[in-house]
């Protein structure tokens, strides 16, 4: 055989391969699927296959996102879906269906046939892309006393969306957006309908506020404390920090430290916590401490008296002496 000869046979060989596998084919219905956390998702497909191929030649069809050791992992033995996925096929159409999604099932769904000939197998890739979306409530204020939430996705959801609105764990309404009154520190919060109760954590304003005082807020002159203020909110709250009777803030943080003490700097604090749906304050007084000052003092005290008691007795002791 000539070089160009063996190299014509090999160019056939690869292109029997190549036709062996374009017979095959799979057709997605959607290339991406956007599911909201908890929710039911149908990805579908349909497959073709060479003329030569009857069902009874296809002994395995499933759907993957993983590969172990360059094999195709089946959803159904992966056990991060188990109970979870289902399979059903009418003829050439075929569907998996995930319930209760997690944000962990985002990835590329893939659907393969397998062959009773040993090695022979169709992937349809690329596959589907399925992004797994939690529910966030977002805060708009309207005016001074109105705000407007909305449910928001991080993903755009198939169909026509339906949300529901929770005040405290109880059911208001339906609709895309819910107007509240600015600063109640009611719970609210959104859901899919249909989608099991998952919904976006609740948002609310700042409550049980709490400042303390470290190493204490009884001070001496020249200590150094740490005053920290914090709330339960969400979104997170920022802090401020005011001294009473002023105006302008002292400081802003969850920590306002203050150095050096002195008479000055007594009196109350308050620290102000506030997010999007409102403001909260509590307030702590920093006292100079005369309760430490006072034991010291007392010891040294008395240590004097009865050290100036003996030299009294010890003079008189002398005087005596000499008297005599
Ligand atoms: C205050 O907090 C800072 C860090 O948060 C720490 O380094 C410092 O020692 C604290 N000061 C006092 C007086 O507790
Ligand atoms: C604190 O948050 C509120 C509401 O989100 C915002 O209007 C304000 O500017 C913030 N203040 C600071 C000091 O970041
Ligand atoms: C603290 O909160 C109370 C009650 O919400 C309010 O009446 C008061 O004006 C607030 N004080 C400051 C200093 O913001």
């Amino acid at each position: 055989m000539s070089p160009s000869a063996g190299g014509l046979v090999v160019f056939l060989l690869s292109v029997q391969v190549i036709q062996s596998q374009d017979g095959w084919r799979v057709n997605y219905h959607q290339t991406d699927v956007c599911a909201a956390k908890g929710s039911e998702v149908v990805i579908r497909c349909g497959y073709t296959h060479p003329p030569g191929i009857r069902p009874s030649d296809i002994k395995d069809r499933f759907w993957f996102t993983k590969e172990k050791d360059g094999e195709p992992v089946d959803l159904r033995t992966d056990s991060e879906y188990s109970g979870r996925v289902e399979y059903r096929c009418f003829s050439k159409d075929c569907y998996l269906t995930i319930t209760d999604v997690r944000e962990s099932d985002s990835a590329e769904y893939k659907f393969t046939l397998m062959t009773n000939k040993p090695g022979e197998k169709y992937t349809g890739s690329p596959g589907v892309t399925l992004s797994v979306t939690g529910l966030q409530v977002q805060v708009r204020r309207s005016d001074s006393t109105w705000l407007e939430l909305t449910c928001h996705s991080s993903c755009v959801l198939s169909g026509r969306p339906e949300y529901v609105w929770y005040k405290n764990e109880k059911y208001i309404k339906t609709g895309s957006s819910l107007p509240v009154s600015s600063g109640s520190t009611d719970r609210y919060s959104c859901y899919l309908i249909g989608s099991h109760g998952h919904g976006g954590p609740a948002v609310y304003g700042p409550q049980r506020l709490s400042v303390s005082a470290s190493p204490s807020a009884e001070m001496l002159e020249g200590d150094s404390v740490n005053l920290t203020c914090s709330a339960d909110a969400n979104p997170a709250a920022n802090y401020t920090w005011y001294k009473e009777h002023e105006d302008s803030p002292r400081a802003s943080g969850q920590i306002f430290t203050i150095t050096d003490f002195t008479a000055e700097h007594s009196g109350n604090y308050y620290c102000e916590a506030q997010n999007e749906m409102g403001r909260s304050n509590s307030t702590l007084r920093l006292i100079p401490s005369s309760g430490k000052w006072s034991t010291t003092t007392t010891v040294f005290a008395s240590i004097s008296a009865v050290l100036l008691l003996i030299i009294i007795i010890i003079i008189l002791a002398v005087l005596r002496l000499y008297i005599r």
